[in-house]
């Protein structure tokens, strides 16, 4: 719950915590992608976080980090995670590919001391991370053309259609996200609801700066002449959710790509798979 409520700002603290890391301000002047779910951080958790947060757990700042000195010198590339969650895909990555550095941003506070006991138990080195929403930090900290690579795995669906405009994957965070990437550098992007999928694949690939890195061409199965803007919604200054054009839903478009064998599946996932559920990845470059 959050403990001041000024106009457009939320200051929150974690309950069983003094720590300075966990006293954030968020802004509500527009719409997030995440609400601030309450839950209980573990001991444990408590623990990693008194421990571990001072070395691994970056403060939000409103000027840009240097990246390199937050890795401790480190030259390796840099890549940035939105949406870690309890952060165990995350541990895996970072376990994986030790010769990359993972800056990885998540809201929720028990996530956080999740990822930090998985960092302390599994001594990994090449990952900070960032309890902050990742619009802002991408806007204030990261520098433009700096990171090699993002993922976003799992981002959620927000079902209903009446929700649909606070899904993360909108054309302007994405020319946020590709304005922070370097030349070359790629986006990861899975997601196991499909109508989420189309929506990224479509916003995607209609960023002139990205390249679909799929073979494959795909019809758009999901969204209906239904879903498509009327003139009074594109009239409003302030429109920004996505919905598909009537030429989208006409086309065949660069579809998905095969996981990568670095993600690594979650529990959740594999139980969605045997109950023939699909799971979307997509991969893109920036131009
Ligand atoms: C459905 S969960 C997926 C977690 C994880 N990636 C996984 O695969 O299990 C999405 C997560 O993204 C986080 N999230 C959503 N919007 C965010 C934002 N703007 N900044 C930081 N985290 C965000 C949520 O708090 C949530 O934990």
């Amino acid at each position: 719950m959050p403990i001041v409520q000024l106009a457009g700002i939320l200051l929150f603290q974690n309950k069983s915590s003094k720590d300075k890391y966990f006293v954030n301000i968020i802004r509500t002047d527009r719409i997030r992608s995440f609400v601030l779910r309450a839950g209980r951080t573990t001991g444990g958790q408590q623990r990693a976080i008194d421990e571990l947060g001072p070395q691994f757990l970056i403060p939000f700042q409103e000027s840009v980090l240097d990246l390199q000195q937050v890795f401790s010198g480190s030259s390796h590339p840099k890549i940035l995670e939105i949406g870690f969650g309890m952060g165990e895909t995350t541990a895996k990555i970072a376990a994986l590919r030790s010769d990359d550095d993972f800056l990885a941003i998540e809201v929720h506070p028990p996530g956080v001391g999740a990822l930090l006991k998985l960092i302390g138990e599994n001594h990994l080195t090449n990952l900070r991370l960032i309890r902050h929403d990742a619009v802002e930090v991408l806007e204030k900290m990261i520098a433009p053309n700096s990171l090699d690579g993002i993922h976003i795995y799992f981002a959620d669906p927000w079902h209903k259609k009446r929700h649909h405009k606070r899904r993360l994957i909108q054309a302007e965070f994405i020319k946020l996200l590709v304005s922070r990437l370097k030349p070359g550098a790629y986006l990861h992007l899975a997601t196991d609801w499909h109508n989420y999928a189309e929506q990224m694949l479509l916003v995607l690939n209609a960023e002139s700066n990205l390249e679909n890195t799929s073979t494959e061409k795909m019809s758009i199965e999901t969204f209906s002449a239904a879903d498509v803007a009327s003139d009074l919604e594109l009239a409003k200054e302030s429109f920004k959710e996505f919905k598909p054009t009537l030429e989208q839903l006409d086309a065949k478009h660069p579809g998905y790509v095969e996981r990568p064998a670095y993600r690594p599946t979650t529990k959740f996932e594999n139980r969605g798979i045997k109950l023939g559920h699909g799971v979307w990845d997509l991969v893109y470059k920036k131009k």
